[in-house]
């Protein structure tokens, strides 16, 4: 039989999930469980690079663990697990940051973002971050790694260092390749459309486990534009808040935009907006309450993310073992 190829994806539970997170890549990763063999990890770890309450951490992993789950991801076809159980991810990463340069750091459109955001705290591990997330994913030898745009340039750096790394000890790791989500599946803020849907516009964001009165209090404030006659149109350029709708309303009904303008002809904005909120409100609502219901499954949860710990830190173990005999370490 053939090996199945290899995936693998990290999301930070540095804010609650949203329906960007759930249309432009959770839905997705859903779907690919037959085909590829797939790993998604908690990125706890990565988030400690700016300041965390400690408890709202512990928190946000755990429920983002049963959403992911909620979502569609069974943990019996794929390997969910918390980073920080698996302590291979802190080792490689070591080692990676010394076959890593600081220029390429420096570079990092990141960690410039992140060091003017916040400028009391600009430490080591936001400056090297992109080792450890390049540990993160030469640990499982994938494939492809699913990341959006702004996560691009650090599996560039990863490629850039297993080139550096395989020029030095020959084939350690494989070199793996991006896999960006087409954009249809691009969701932008509610209130800002033409910046991708974030938590740091709560306005413009519908978090998962957000209850049906504020989702539809949101859509009913989207902005559109202000053509007179409201229209739905599909035209990204000129009307983005109309086009984001009904990007949104295609990925959760499945209709075409052809289907969607026919089915609004001569309504208007008006209708338009609760319409868009009651069908994500629809698609939601089994998500909030699966999700709710794991999450008060202490046990199971925890046989969850034991068992991918175990399952994650077998498969990174192999890999750690080449690298340290690689480099010149001594076998235990
Ligand atoms: N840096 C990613 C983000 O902020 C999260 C992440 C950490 C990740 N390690 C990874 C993504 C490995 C893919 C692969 O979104």
């Amino acid at each position: 039989m053939d090996e199945k190829k290899v995936m693998l994806s990290g999301i930070q539970p540095s804010g609650d999930l949203h329906l960007g997170n759930y249309l432009g890549a959770i839905r997705n990763w859903a779907a690919r469980a037959e085909e590829y063999d797939c790993y998604y990890f908690m990125a706890d770890m990565h988030t400690i690079t700016v300041r965390q309450n400690p408890a709202d951490l512990r928190r946000r992993t755990l429920e983002q663990l049963a959403q992911y789950i909620a979502c569609g991801l069974d943990p019996e076809k794929n390997t969910l697990f918390i980073q920080s159980h698996v302590p291979q991810h802190a080792e490689l990463g070591w080692v990676l940051n010394c076959y890593t340069m600081f220029g390429e750091l420096s570079r990092m459109t990141q960690f410039k973002d992140k060091s003017a955001k916040h400028k009391d705290n600009i430490n080591g591990g936001l400056f090297t971050y992109p080792s450890l997330m390049a540990a993160d994913i030469l640990l499982y030898q994938p494939d492809f790694v699913p990341v959006g745009e702004d996560q691009k340039q650090h599996v560039e750096l990863t490629r850039n260092i297993v080139q550096r790394f395989n020029g030095i000890y020959g084939e350690v790791f494989k070199m793996p390749e991006p896999f960006i989500p087409k954009t249809g599946a691009r969701v932008m803020g509610l209130t800002t459309p033409d910046s991708k849907m974030s938590k740091s516009i709560p306005e413009g964001c519908v978090f998962l486990m957000e209850k049906p009165e504020d989702i539809q209090r949101k859509f009913k404030r989207a902005v559109t534009d202000s053509d007179t006659e409201n229209p739905v149109r599909y035209d990204p350029a000129g009307k983005p808040g109309v086009a984001n709708l009904m990007n949104i309303y295609a990925a959760v009904t499945g209709r075409s935009f052809d289907e969607i303008e026919a089915e609004f002809a001569g309504q208007g904005y008006g209708k338009f907006k609760p319409a868009v909120g009651e069908a994500v409100i629809e698609t939601l609502r089994p998500i909030r309450e699966e999700a709710a219901r794991i999450l008060a499954d202490k046990a199971y949860l925890e046989g969850v993310y034991k068992a991918g710990a175990e399952k994650a830190s077998y498969v990174a173990n192999r890999t750690l073992r080449k690298v340290y005999k690689k480099v010149g370490f001594v076998a235990r």
